[in-house]
């Protein structure tokens, strides 16, 4: 089989990180979550009170510090999944928190802070067999991907989603503040300077409003076969 590089971009909590750690699981490639990567650069900035609690953020002291901040995944072979390390520790649970939601999309527009969570991306993906998932790993992380997917989603589906997964962890919102918070999410993604959200020519759109998550793999595992079948036949 060929070895191919896996790029799933689209708007927050339409399900990528799910369909990325499926599609890897199925085929045996590696997955990063290059989003928990921007998550876990603003959890350094709110433990060193680099942002106030207008979400205004220190960038002068934040880029001084960037060489302090060491961002790594760790498997954990108990829940077979990838854990996120912050200088050494984990901080899987921290970084889904809606503090961090609410400010993260202001860190990842920062241009020195994406410079080196790109680099980083593209050092582990080098050797392909990978898929990412994120916001601009079609354009501008791996743009040579073989396989590019954009997700998307209706809002009150996704809004529904992500306060599943808050509140099975304990953290209780309303449907609207987190739809909101996804609204403000797109929109800072989608107009930042630096490498915003939008869809490589190339890639293959995904709505997954009424997909099951088997429906979406069984879609993408389609995909693969078929372009493995055209490659055979060069
Ligand atoms: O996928 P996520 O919700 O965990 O991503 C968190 C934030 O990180 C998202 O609001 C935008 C930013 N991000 C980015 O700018 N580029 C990426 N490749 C991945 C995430």
């Amino acid at each position: 089989m060929q070895k191919i590089t896996i790029a799933i971009d689209g708007y927050s909590s339409c399900g990528k990180s799910t369909l990325a750690k499926a599609i890897a699981q199925k085929i045996n490639y590696n997955y990063i979550d290059t989003g928990a990567m921007y998550r876990a650069v603003t959890v350094y900035a709110l433990r060193n009170n680099l942002i106030n609690a207008k979400h205004k953020i220190n960038e002068v002291e934040l880029v001084a510090q960037l060489n302090r901040i060491d961002v790594a995944f760790h498997f954990n072979a108990n829940t077979k999944s990838s854990e996120t390390l912050l200088n050494g520790e984990n901080i899987e649970k921290e970084i889904r928190t809606m503090l961090v939601n609410e400010n993260v999309s202001k860190v990842s527009s920062i241009k020195e802070v994406r410079e080196k969570m790109v680099a980083l991306q593209r050092k582990m993906g080098k050797n392909k067999e990978v898929v990412l998932d994120g916001r601009d790993i079609g354009t501008n992380v791996f743009p040579d991907a073989e396989l590019k997917l954009f997700m998307t989603a209706d809002y009150d589906v996704r809004a529904q989603r992500r306060l599943d997964e808050l509140s099975s962890k304990g953290q209780y919102f309303t449907h609207e503040e987190v739809k909101i918070n996804l609204m403000q999410r797109d929109y800072d993604d989608t107009h930042r300077k630096e490498n915003p959200l939008i869809k490589a020519k190339d890639a293959i759109v995904i709505d997954n409003t009424d997909l099951s998550r088997e429906e979406q793999l069984e879609f993408v595992l389609k995909l693969i076969t078929d372009m493995q079948l055209l490659v055979e036949k060069v």
